[in-house]
């Protein structure tokens, strides 16, 4: 019988703090960088964001948003014989995030490892999870995408501080013999490293390089707007399934512009868009998973729907996956 994978459960979390543009930009303004809550939110959609408070890590904030999509899906912990975390704010150096969390859950044995593929990670991590299940190598998968953006930010930038916050989502992805995840698709661009990085390396027990986000806006822009398109329309090639059987798109929630014209191109009405931008900014790895879960948990996304979930961010990386939820 062929094996597939679904979906069974999701979960998020978001720190507590929560702060507004007005706030955000109160507090730039005391070193003298000048931004607008009008600004932010003309030229991407985000109204606020959360920071997570100091010595809280991305295990912390993974380990709520996994426990929630265990409940949700039904699942207990010690069922989990794979963990995969995508972040590029890892706790440490080494082990893995997904690791780490594995001990938070209380869970020993099964595979865990991070997947490093910056705002890409969740679809890249849904990706390999499917496959892993597929082949038989895992039964039940929980797949994290966790972040504290804040801490690379460079506050003193305001052309990238604005635009990144801290979270964490989550699902479970179970074995099944019908699918679920329908098709999927990954690439990458190393030519294009150099537009979205933390160039920065620890070496010798030494920061060397510079430790803080850096990004050319515009190149980014540009890139994402022209592979999403053609990587969605990938996927539902792949799958034999057309623009008009997608019941929601839920891209990388990096700026409202780029989420727009996705979806225009898609030929979708602005109402099957899950936007959470507005509330959470750029959460990076965790983008896709927090608003999957948001739209779950607002009743919107339901058994059956077919969702297109679209990644693309540092690397250059991006990718697509398309499912019956
Ligand atoms: O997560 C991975 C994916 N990342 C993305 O998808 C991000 C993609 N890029 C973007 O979202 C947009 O390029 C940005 C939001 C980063 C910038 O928007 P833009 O429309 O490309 O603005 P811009 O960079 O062309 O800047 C326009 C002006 C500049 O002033 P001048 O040179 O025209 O006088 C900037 O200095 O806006 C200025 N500016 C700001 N002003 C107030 C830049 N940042 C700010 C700010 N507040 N925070």
């Amino acid at each position: 019988m062929p094996r597939y994978s679904r979906i069974l459960g999701t979960g998020s979390f978001l720190p507590p703090k929560r702060l507004s543009n007005a706030e955000l930009a109160a507090q730039l303004a005391v070193d003298g960088i000048e931004t607008s809550d009008e600004w932010i939110v003309e030229r991407t959609g985000i109204r606020a964001r959360h920071f997570a408070d100091a010595g809280v890590s991305s295990s912390d904030l993974a380990l709520p948003a996994a426990q929630a999509a265990l409940q949700a899906a039904g699942v207990s912990a010690e069922e989990i014989d794979l963990i995969i975390v995508a972040t590029s704010t890892p706790d440490m150096v080494f082990p893995s995030t997904a690791c780490l969390l594995q001990q938070k859950l209380g869970v020993h044995g099964g595979a865990a490892f991070d997947v490093q593929a910056v705002c890409s990670g969740f679809v890249y991590a849904l990706t390999v999870a499917d496959s892993m299940i597929r082949t038989g190598a895992a039964s039940k998968a929980l797949v994290v995408g966790a972040e504290v953006f804040s801490r690379i930010l460079d506050f003193k930038d305001r052309t990238t501080c604005v635009l990144f916050g801290d979270g964490a989502g989550a699902v479970v992805l179970g074995a099944c013999d019908k699918p679920g995840i329908l098709a999927t698709e990954l690439h990458a661009d190393g030519r294009h490293s150099g537009i979205l990085c933390v160039p920065g390396t620890v070496s010798g027990g030494k920061v060397l390089g510079d430790p803080l986000l850096k990004m050319d806006g515009q190149a980014v822009f540009k890139m994402a707007v022209s592979v999403l398109e053609k990587v969605a329309r990938s996927v539902l090639e792949k799958a034999g399934r057309q623009e008009s059987d997608i019941d929601w798109l839920i891209p990388h929630q990096a700026n409202i512009r780029i989420m727009h014209s996705t979806a225009k191109k898609m030929k979708l009405p602005m109402e099957r868009l899950i936007v959470t931008v507005d509330e959470h900014g750029n959460t990076s790895a965790a983008s896709i998973p927090l608003a999957l879960d948001t739209a779950v948990r607002a009743g919107k996304v339901k058994a059956g729907d077919t969702v297109m979930l679209e990644g693309v961010g540092g690397g250059f990386t991006w990718g697509a996956v398309l499912l019956d939820f």
